[in-house]
């Protein structure tokens, strides 16, 4: 299997959908990217990486970065995670305060909003967000092998001055008694992780361990359990893109995740990950292009883990 005629090919395959979808804007910061943007990247286990595109340009990841919190709240904190998430598909948007009422301030899943938001409360130590943002970003320099790897703080700003949404999430929760820190403070670690800014390349690599069981298979480096690796896989393929998730699954069958700024992350256990980057949107916030062309890769490549 040739992946580097594959990624042509698909770049060609898209170009009459090019630009298709909406932008996110109620993030300001974000309605200025330029919709005809499209990257590819497959990272393998060799080490390779195979792109087209703008597969290298750093661009928002957004929701993208909540499974990388994911994974380090998991190793921080293990099991009682699941005391304070759920790990049920929500059926609702990504930002729905809907179920939290009845549901004692608990969030469906770790990748909706309020269930991240709690994540990212799990990662942060005597009130200090900036320490559980320093290991975040070391870390993903590290499996990316990229010390480049950086917060936009533009977006991260813009997203704070207009995060109405996420604090009344922040706020419901902790209501119910469900932050451990100030609501500001695990907001600040919130809206700096999804500000997160990494090229298609850059983010195939940094999730290659979640294709193989935990493991980096470049560098042999043991990140998580296979247990858990094999757990936030089946919490992407159910959540990842919120009330499109089995849309998702019945198109591309691989786990995934999507992000606002036009990026998905899809895993293929035993083969590799691919990231995607197109800004427009459908209604669920998942890149309609982005979509496409991982229905491509698998249609090419006969991924799938069903
Ligand atoms: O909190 C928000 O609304 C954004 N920082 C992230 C939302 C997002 O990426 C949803 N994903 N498709």
């Amino acid at each position: 299997m040739n992946l580097a005629e594959i990624v042509k090919e698909i770049v060609a395959e898209i170009e009459p959908h090019r630009g298709e979808g909406k932008v996110a804007d109620y993030i300001p910061a974000l309605a200025c990217v330029d919709p005809m943007k499209f990257g590819i990247a497959v990272a393998t286990p060799d080490g390779e990486c195979h792109s087209a595109g703008d597969a290298d340009e750093p661009f928002s990841v957004q929701s993208i970065s909540k499974v990388f919190t994911l994974a380090l709240a998991l190793q921080k904190v293990g099991d009682d995670l699941w005391q304070r998430v759920g790990r049920e598909p929500s059926g609702s948007a990504f930002n729905s305060i809907v179920q939290l009422e009845h549901e004692r301030g608990i969030p469906r899943n770790p990748l909706i909003n309020a269930g991240a938001i709690v994540v990212t409360d799990h990662l942060i130590d005597n009130g200090d967000a900036d320490a559980a943002i320093e290991l975040l970003l070391r870390v993903l320099r590290d499996h990316a092998e990229d010390q480049s790897i950086d917060i936009d703080y533009d977006v991260a700003v813009s997203e704070s001055d207009t995060g109405a949404r996420n604090r009344s999430l922040a706020w419901f929760m902790a209501s119910f008694g469900n932050l451990e820190n100030d609501v500001e403070v695990a907001l600040s670690a919130y809206f700096r992780h999804c500000a997160l800014a990494l090229s298609c390349a850059q983010l195939a690599r940094a999730a290659l361990f979640l294709a193989f069981n935990g493991e980096d298979p470049v560098t042999g480096e043991r990140i998580l359990t296979p247990q858990r690796c094999r757990r936030i896989n089946a919490i992407m393929m159910s959540c990842g893109h919120y009330d499109n998730s089995g849309d998702f699954a019945f198109r591309i069958g691989l786990p995934g995740k999507s992000g606002v700024g036009g990026g998905i992350l899809a895993i293929v256990p035993g083969q590799g990950a691919a990231a995607t980057w197109s800004p427009g949107l459908n209604e669920a916030g998942t890149s309609r292009v982005g979509a496409l062309a991982l229905e491509a890769l698998v249609a090419r490549t006969g991924w799938s883990v069903f």
